[in-house]
C-alpha cells in the first residue's frame, strides 16, 4: 500500500559522500505523492548542491539556523510542526553524535529536537567508524529513544574498504519509510466511513447539493486502512479516487447512503460519518424539465433520514463518529449533537471563511461525554491520521475486551 500519498517529509542530508543518493532519494519520495522538504548541513551542500535538491524537490532547500529571511518563511519550529516524519539520510557518525547528546548547533539538529513526529535516520560512513564503540554506543542510545535506523547495508565503500556502512539504496528507503506509516492499531476491525455530499434531485437536470469535497472522509478511511482496519468508504459524488485497500461504495442520494450503510453496518467495529449529508429533498421530482417561469417558484422538501443517529441508536451498533461542520456555537452545537443523537464521539469544525469544506486544511475539536481534545490545524491527511488515533484510543477504553 502506497502510505507515502500527501505525507510531509522533512529529509536531512549531512556531509558524506553518500549525499548524492538523497537527490535520487528526493525524486522517488515525490513520485509516490510526497511532499518533501530538504535541510541540508554545511557539510552536505561540500557534496552535493542546495540547488540540485531545490530543482528535485521543487521547495527552497533550508541550511541556516540563524537566516532571518528563512526563519521568516519556515524556521525549525514550523518545519517541525510542518513534518509527518524526519528522515536523515545519509546520517553521518557526526550527527547521530550530536542527536545522541541533545545538541543543536545547526538547524537539522535543531529540528530534530525540537519535532514530535517520528525520527528516521540512514546511517552512512566508513565501516570503522560504524564499527567504533562511539558510535554503538550512539546507536543504541538512539534506538532507545525509539529513534528508527534503516541499515546501514555491507559492501564495498567510496573509500575502498568493504563492511558495514553503506547507505540502503533510495528504493529500499521509500520501502522503509513507507512502511513506517503502518500501524497495527485497528488491525482487523472493521470501519464503515461516509463521506462527501449528497445530491437530491429536483428534476432531470437540477440538484440540491452542497460544497463538501470528501476530502475529509476519504482522508479518514485511508488513516484507518493504514492502521489495518478493514474499511468501506459509501462515498457521495466527489472528484476524488478511491484509496487503496479500502473498498468503496458510490451512492448519490442521502437515501442511497442510508441504505448502503444499514446493509454493511452488521459487525462494524466504528462507523464514521464524515458525509455532509443533505438535510432535505424534493417531495416530489420532476419528471420532466420544470420549465421557467415568470414568477418564483416554491419547492417542497422534507427530511432525508439521519444516517448517524439512525446507526447510533442500533442495539449493538459500532462505537459511531460524528462530524458536527458549524457557522457558529461550534462546541455547544456539537455537544448537543453528541447527546441528542446518542454519539460516542464528535469531530467539531468552523466552517466558513476559506476554513471547512473546500480547503487543504482544518482543525478539530473532538468531544466525548466526558472529554474532549483539540487538533491543532493541519493538512486534512494529518488530522485524519490523529483523529483514527483518539478513535483508536476511546474504542478500546470502551471495549477492553477488542483488546489491543
Ligand atoms: O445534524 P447534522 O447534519 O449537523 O449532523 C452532522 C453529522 O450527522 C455528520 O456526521 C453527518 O455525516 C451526519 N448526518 C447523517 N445523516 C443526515 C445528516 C447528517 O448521517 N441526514
Amino acid at each position: 500500500m502506497n502510505n507515502l500519498h500527501h505525507k510531509r517529509i522533512v529529509l536531512g542530508v549531512t556531509g558524506g559522500i553518500a549525499a548524492y543518493k538523497s537527490a535520487d532519494l528526493v525524486r522517488r519520495l515525490r513520485e509516490q505523492g510526497a511532499e518533501v522538504r530538504v535541510v541540508m548541513t554545511r557539510a552536505a551542500c561540500e557534496f552535493i548542491t542546495p540547488l540540485t535538491m531545490q530543482a528535485l524537490s521543487g521547495k527552497p532547500v533550508h541550511t541556516e539556523l540563524l537566516d532571518h529571511r528563512a526563519e521568516a518563511a519556515m524556521g525549525h519550529i514550523e518545519l517541525a510542526r510542518w513534518s509527518d516524519v524526519i528522515l536523515v539520510a545519509p546520517a553521518s557518525a557526526n550527527f547521530m553524535a550530536k542527536l545522541a547528546h541533545g545538541q543543536a548547533d545547526d538547524l537539522l539538529s535543531t529540528l530534530c529536537l525540537a519535532a514530535a513526529t517520528p525520527l528516521l535516520l540512514a546511517p552512512a560512513m566508513n565501516q570503522r567508524m560504524w564499527l567504533n564503540p562511539a558510535t554503538q554506543d550512539n546507536v543504541a542510545l538512539l534506538q532507545r529513544r525509539a529513534i528508527t535506523l534503516f541499515g546501514p547495508a555491507e559492501g564495498d565503500q567510496a573509500c575502498g574498504e568493504t563492511g558495514p556502512g553503506r547507505l540502503l539504496e533510495p528504493v529500499e528507503l521509500v520501502r522503509h519509510v513507507n512502511d513506517s506509516f503502518e500501524t497495527q492499531l485497528l488491525a482487523a476491525k472493521k470501519l464503515l466511513v461516509t463521506a462527501g455530499p449528497t445530491r437530491e434531485d429536483i428534476d432531470p437536470v437540477r440538484y440540491i447539493s452542497n460544497r463538501s469535497s470528501g476530502r475529509m472522509g476519504y482522508a479518514v478511511a485511508r488513516a484507518a486502512a493504514e492502521t489495518g482496519a478493514d474499511v468501506i468508504l459509501v462515498s457521495g459524488p466527489t472528484a476524488l479516487d478511491p484509496p487503496e485497500r479500502v473498498r468503496r461504495l458510490d451512492v448519490i442520494t442521502a437515501r442511497d447512503m442510508r441504505d448502503a450503510v444499514m446493509a454493511n453496518v452488521a459487525d462494524t467495529d466504528i462507523f464514521i460519518a464524515a458525509a455532509a449529508v443533505a438535510d432535505y429533498r424534493c417531495i416530489q421530482i420532476g419528471d420532466q424539465k420544470i420549465k421557467k417561469t415568470n414568477t418564483g417558484i416554491t419547492l417542497a422538501l422534507e427530511k432525508t433520514p439521519d444516517i448517524l443517529a439512525e446507526v447510533a441508536n442500533l442495539p449493538d451498533g459500532p462505537f459511531t463518529v460524528g462530524f458536527a461542520a458549524e457557522t457558529e456555537g461550534l462546541i455547544e452545537n456539537a455537544r448537543s449533537k453528541l447527546r441528542s443523537k446518542k454519539l460516542d464521539m464528535i469531530a467539531a469544525n468552523q466552517v466558513g471563511n476559506g476554513l471547512g469544506f473546500e480547503g487543504d486544511e482544518n482543525s478539530l475539536q473532538v468531544l466525548w461525554e466526558d472529554g474532549g481534545v483539540v487538533l491543532e490545524q493541519a493538512l486534512k491527511e494529518k488530522l485524519a491520521r490523529q483523529l483514527i488515533n483518539v478513535v483508536a484510543e476511546r474504542f478500546y477504553e470502551k471495549n477492553p475486551a477488542q483488546g489491543h
